[in-house]
């Protein structure tokens, strides 16, 4: 029996994707657990790019079955783009299962979410505008369509008709914008119902009869420990919960199911949207690790903000999700660089902290006090072993260790599937 749970340990973007392709070899069934296509994953294998941004990164090999959980939100015509995006490109799909009780994406979320962002002016939150924010408050307002509901005409048509009245009053009432239709939204969403009718399914039910026969089960997480909705940089984050516990609920499993966390955790920072962001770096440094890691968004195209690797923030994560082991990725992009910085405590109105502190009042105004390590200038790509790195990158996986309390079991050397040192068993 093994379930293993895959998370971010920063602010999303840690090269998840890699990892996940990289642990699903292993598994049998991968499940993405929350958060929708506000999620952007890339892929290579076997030489070929993929972008995912909604369906498990173990869709890749052929004979894993796949499960988009309870707790994802889910843009139908975003997921029926992607099942073709995919077969065309001669990847089969038919290992997909989506939970009956997967929360629908629909029209108005999208246009609410741009439209809030936009109210909100200078305090915006920089969201991916995919409907993701307004789409979980429908759930917790117990007013959200469920996928289970889109495949019954009677009960969809209800909870439409209501949730329409409803957001058109914030839309024209309050924003000024012109009212969505109702035929629109009813017609497209069966066409697109019917088409996913025959992968929904009970997925709580799936995963732990997948469980139970022994076989290993890998929970995929989106964005990152920072971007968690209760323990994040709130209210700059995400609407879910990309934590460890998180799969727990958002895919319908115990706690005591689950064997290993295991953390990503890029050799730097990365942030996209607003918000503090203490070892960011804005000079010609961040622009090389930008240009060197190609720090651009996966799903919107945004320049991610760079900056030094903050052990404050990956203990952090490790106590939150309980992480058993570091996946560090990215390695390779700090190739060149002649000094390394790693942030151990932040300085904070006089005072030194070594925690990562609940007040975003607090947080903005950390100072990061860095410790220094030398650089390495050899190419690392090809390394396949941890001791024939420089002596340099050792040291600096080694510290990062010591810093946390977390062995680095894992350590990316470049994108593809082979470009992975492995110092001990994960499945
Ligand atoms: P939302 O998830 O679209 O509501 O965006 C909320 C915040 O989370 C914004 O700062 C986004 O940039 C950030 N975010 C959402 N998904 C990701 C991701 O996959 N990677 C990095 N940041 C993300």
């Amino acid at each position: 029996m093994a379930a293993v749970v895959l998370i971010g340990s920063q602010w999303g973007d840690e090269g998840k994707g890699k990892i996940t392709d990289f642990l699903a070899e292993k598994a049998d069934m991968v499940v993405r657990y929350q958060g929708g296509n506000n999620a952007g994953h890339t892929v290579v294998a076997n030489g070929e790019e993929f972008k995912l941004h909604l369906i498990p990164s173990g869709i890749l090999y052929q004979d894993k079955t796949c499960v988009i959980g309870n707790g994802v939100v889910i843009d139908p015509k975003v997921l029926l783009e992607e099942l073709s995006y995919l077969e065309e490109r001669k990847i089969k799909t038919g290992k997909l299962l989506i939970s009956s009780n997967a929360q629908v994406i629909m029209p108005y979320h999208l246009v609410l979410d741009g439209l809030e962002e936009e109210a909100r002016g200078d305090k915006k939150i920089g969201t991916t505008k995919r409907g993701i924010g307004p789409a979980y408050m429908d759930k917790a307002s117990r007013v959200g369509i469920r996928i289970i509901d889109l495949l019954d005409k009677e009960e969809f048509a209800e909870k439409l008709g209501r949730n329409l009245e409803e957001k058109n009053n914030l839309i024209v009432k309050i924003y000024g914008k012109e009212a969505l239709k109702f035929e629109d939204i009813f017609d497209t969403y069966l066409g697109y119902a019917e088409q996913l009718r025959p992968m929904v399914a009970d997925s709580s039910l799936a995963i732990d009869e997948c469980i139970q026969a022994g076989e290993k089960v890998l929970f995929e997480g989106a964005q990152g420990t920072l971007l968690d909705i209760d323990h994040g940089t709130y209210p700059y984050v995400t609407s879910s919960s990309p934590i460890a516990g998180g799969a727990c609920v958002g895919a319908g499993i115990g706690p005591t199911r689950i064997n290993r966390v295991v953390g990503v955790i890029k050799a730097y920072t990365t942030r996209v949207g607003e918000g503090p962001f203490p070892t960011e770096l804005l000079d010609g440094t961040g622009e090389e690790m930008r240009a060197n890691g190609h720090e651009f968004g996966t799903t919107t195209g945004r320049p991610r903000r760079c900056g030094w690797l903050d052990a404050v923030i990956a203990r952090y994560a490790a106590r939150i999700s309980g992480i058993s082991d570091f996946a560090v990725t990215k390695l390779d992009v700090l190739t060149g660089l002649k000094t390394l910085k790693i942030c151990v405590g932040y300085r904070v109105d006089g005072e030194i902290i070594y925690e990562f502190p609940q007040s975003q009042k607090i947080f903005k105004l950390c100072q990061p006090i860095y410790e220094e390590l030398p650089g390495w200038q050899e190419d690392l790509t090809h390394v396949q072993h941890f001791e024939e790195l420089p002596q340099a990158a050792q040291n600096y996986i080694r510290r990062i260790e010591e810093l946390t309390g977390v062995p680095a079991t894992l350590v990316a050397v470049g994108p593809g599937r082979e470009q992975t040192i492995v110092r001990g068993t994960i499945f």
